[in-house]
């Protein structure tokens, strides 16, 4: 029987905060057992911000320890790095086609980057939705686990997959996002709680990130930004600071927002940041553990990213073969064998 197909993927831009865990790597590893799981460091999407090359290299060898380290299984799924296989590259260009300047002009997050990085709004930034699309489009995906930060990117996925089906047939599939649940979808700054909280945030305070210590997650959450109100509610407008720190502890520990509202009932801040910093602690220590156990031996990772870039390339050629076909675009017989197909 197969099973669906999921795609995701995350940014080697600084290390993973709570929220990239939380929000999307901790789902995924739930997913291995019944769904055809393919999870991509997309080195290529991080270029649109300036890199340190030798820097850069590191970082995306250490998010693909990090996926390991989180629970991925190279023997349920395929783990693999962007820029290995090219068809990414190729499939954004020619999805680029069939994705109207409008559509992308109305991105937030491209309009929130060009303001943060005002310096070099450069090309790629714009079209970086299109990247998106190809990665999932090239495997057929159903599903894409995400936080809620990149569900608009996965509608324009949709709308770019039906306009090119209009046009030249049922080539693609099209995507589902799956947004997690139990207030992991959009974990907030905690020096900001009304701003999602995101690793290339300044303020160190700001973001716990999956490899601190536990000292620095600890000390995190004590200065972590709350209200004057001294209680403790689900009232999201007036009490973001406190949501947040509920939503984290309720994320961490799977209970309900009713369980954690009878368990701080005490209405005490300073017992729900400690409470909050160790079941953030006791989540993440295991990770940092595996962590720096897969970093300390590169042959063993370079294996299991060599083998994720070979079974990626072999499914995205497939889809290569039918776009390629379906635009009309004669098949290099080196590449695809002699048969000029027309399916
Ligand atoms: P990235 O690298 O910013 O984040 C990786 C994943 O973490 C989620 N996330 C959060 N979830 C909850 N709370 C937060 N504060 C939080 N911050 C981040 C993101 O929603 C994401 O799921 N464009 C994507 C990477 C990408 C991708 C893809 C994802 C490229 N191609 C294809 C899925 C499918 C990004 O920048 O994620």
């Amino acid at each position: 029987m197969t099973q669906p197909i999921v795609f995701s993927g995350a940014q080697p831009t600084g290390q993973l905060t709570l929220g990239n865990y939380l929000g999307a790597l901790r789902q995924w590893t739930a997913m291995q057992d019944d769904h055809d799981c393919i999870f991509c460091v997309v080195d290529l999407h991080a270029l649109t911000v300036r890199q340190d090359p030798a820097e850069f290299r590191e970082r995306i060898l250490d998010l693909a320890a990090l996926f390991l380290a989180c629970g991925i299984d190279p023997d349920k799924s395929t783990i693999f790095i962007q820029s290995h296989v090219p068809a990414h590259a190729e499939l954004a260009w020619l999805l680029s086609t069939f994705t109207m300047m409008g559509e992308l002009d109305r991105m937030t997050q491209f309009k929130d980057k060009a303001r943060s990085h005002a310096q070099n709004v450069n090309a790629g930034l714009f079209t970086y939705p299109v990247l998106m699309a190809a990665d999932i489009l090239l495997y057929g995906t159903h599903k894409v686990p995400v936080g809620e930060d990149q569900k608009q990117h996965l509608e324009l996925s949709r709308d770019v997959a039906v306009r090119f089906n209009g046009l030249h047939g049922p080539v693609f599939v099209v995507p589902e996002p799956l947004v997690t649940g139990g207030g992991a979808a959009r974990i907030k700054d905690l020096q900001d709680p009304l701003k999602k909280m995101s690793k290339t945030a300044e303020a160190d305070l700001a973001k716990v990130m999956i490899l601190d210590d536990p000292a620095a997650i600890l000390k995190k959450f004590k200065k972590a930004v709350t209200d004057g109100l001294a209680q403790i509610s689900a009232d999201e407008v007036n009490q973001p600071g406190v949501v947040n720190l509920l939503n984290i502890w309720r994320a961490a520990k799977g209970v309900s927002m009713e369980e954690a509202l009878t368990h701080f009932s005490h209405n005490q801040y300073g017992r729900l940041k400690v409470e909050t910093a160790e079941a953030v602690i006791a989540l993440l220590e295991p990770v940092r553990t595996r962590f720096l156990e897969l970093r300390s031996d590169p042959a063993e990772l370079e294996g299991i990213l060599g083998r994720g870039a070979e079974l990626a390339g072999a499914r995205a050629e497939t889809m290569m073969k039918r776009v390629l076909t379906a635009l009309g675009l004669p098949l290099n017989a080196r590449r695809f064998g002699s048969a000029q197909g027309r399916s």
